[in-house]
């Protein structure tokens, strides 16, 4: 390559699932020690044989191979709302979600629309690695709070508090947290929210995980509040919600103010969320919850074990955090 390419991307390391895949690359394993690949979010369930059923009928539907609106149909979209309703007691109205090409898509979404180049984004460590590498491929600077052990990954508010500076646009964080598993308390949440409102930034949560949060707790209340379009802005992957990885569904939910900007960047970078998967959401959202919950206490009970073997004595790893999808050590 003889041109030059943007300093940004060039500083910016190789994403570490791919490289680490690389290490275990050719290599074969003992049956009576087999390798365990916990190096990627995936659920390892399949979908609903009802769901798979539903999809094969709407291939043979011509429509299925045409694009859809930018923000997806609003069907689709009202199905995500009444889901958020059922799941959070209060959501978004459809005006306030794009559906988007997984949260990774959302993510980029949401920094395009807050953030220029030279800007600056609170981070919450140990960070999703993502998160960072897409902060820095735009030349937007993450300003990392430490990760505190005695909080057991969960985010200090005085902390956060003084690293916000005039070139702050967001606080980013991340609940079920990928890697921790911490689950920030509802009222926790509230204030973040506070804070965000008290120094003009945007708070902006991705919660990717918000299915596997034991017992069926409420993630936080914000919705309910008629402003939080204000400051909040919500990323979320159905992609986990159903195990439909690959379909890569996801979704950004902010305020019409915010999702009108957001449409301009949808629009140059995906057009829209492809429309087989719309219908996959639009399944899931209206037909899975009790689906849901039952992978959610499935997932629970290995998180349980998990945690069994990492707090004995003769366990020579320190368990720090656990609990939605993930353990910390
Ligand atoms: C915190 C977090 N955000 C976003 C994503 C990406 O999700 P999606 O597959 O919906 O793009 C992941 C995937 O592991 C994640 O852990």
């Amino acid at each position: 390559m003889r041109f030059a390419i943007s300093p940004h991307i060039e500083k910016v390391h190789f994403p570490p699932i791919s490289e680490v895949k690389s290490w275990v690359e050719g290599r074969s394993f003992a049956q009576d020690k087999p390798l365990i690949d916990l190096c990627q979010a995936v659920p390892d369930y399949a979908p609903p044989p009802e769901l798979l059923d539903h999809l094969k009928e709407v291939v043979e539907d011509p429509l299925t191979s045409r694009y859809t609106p930018d923000e997806g149909l609003a069907e689709v979209r009202e199905a995500v709302a009444a889901w958020y309703r059922r799941r959070y007691g209060a959501g978004p109205g459809e005006r306030e979600i794009c559906l988007t090409i997984g949260a990774s898509q959302a993510f980029w979404l949401a920094m395009t629309v807050l953030c220029r180049e030279g800007d600056e984004v609170v981070v919450q460590t140990p960070y999703y690695f993502d998160h960072a590498m897409g902060l820095e491929m735009m030349g937007v600077r993450p300003v990392y709070a430490p990760f505190d052990e005695a909080k057991k990954g969960l985010p200090d508010l005085d902390v956060l508090a003084s690293l916000i500076t005039p070139k702050t646009r967001a606080l980013l964080l991340v609940t079920p947290s990928n890697p921790t598993g911490a689950v920030i308390a509802p009222e926790a949440v509230r204030a973040l929210f506070e804070l965000a409102r008290e120094r003009n930034i945007a708070l902006v949560l991705d919660e990717t995980y918000n299915a596997f949060i034991a017992g069926g707790v409420v993630p936080h209340h914000l919705f309910s509040d008629p402003a939080w379009g204000e400051h909040f802005v919500h990323i979320a992957s159905f992609g986990k919600t159903f195990s439909l990885t690959g379909y890569r569904a996801g979704a950004l939910v902010a305020s019409p103010g915010f999702i009108h900007h957001a449409i301009k960047a949808q629009d140059t970078m995906a057009v829209c969320q492809p429309r087989i998967t719309q219908q996959a959401v639009r399944f899931g959202c209206s037909r899975l919850d009790n689906w849901t919950v039952d992978n959610c206490d499935m997932m629970q009970r290995r998180h349980d074990l998990f945690r069994g073997q990492f707090i004995r004595t003769d366990n020579p790893f320190e368990l720090v955090a656990s609990g939605g999808f993930f353990a910390w050590r």
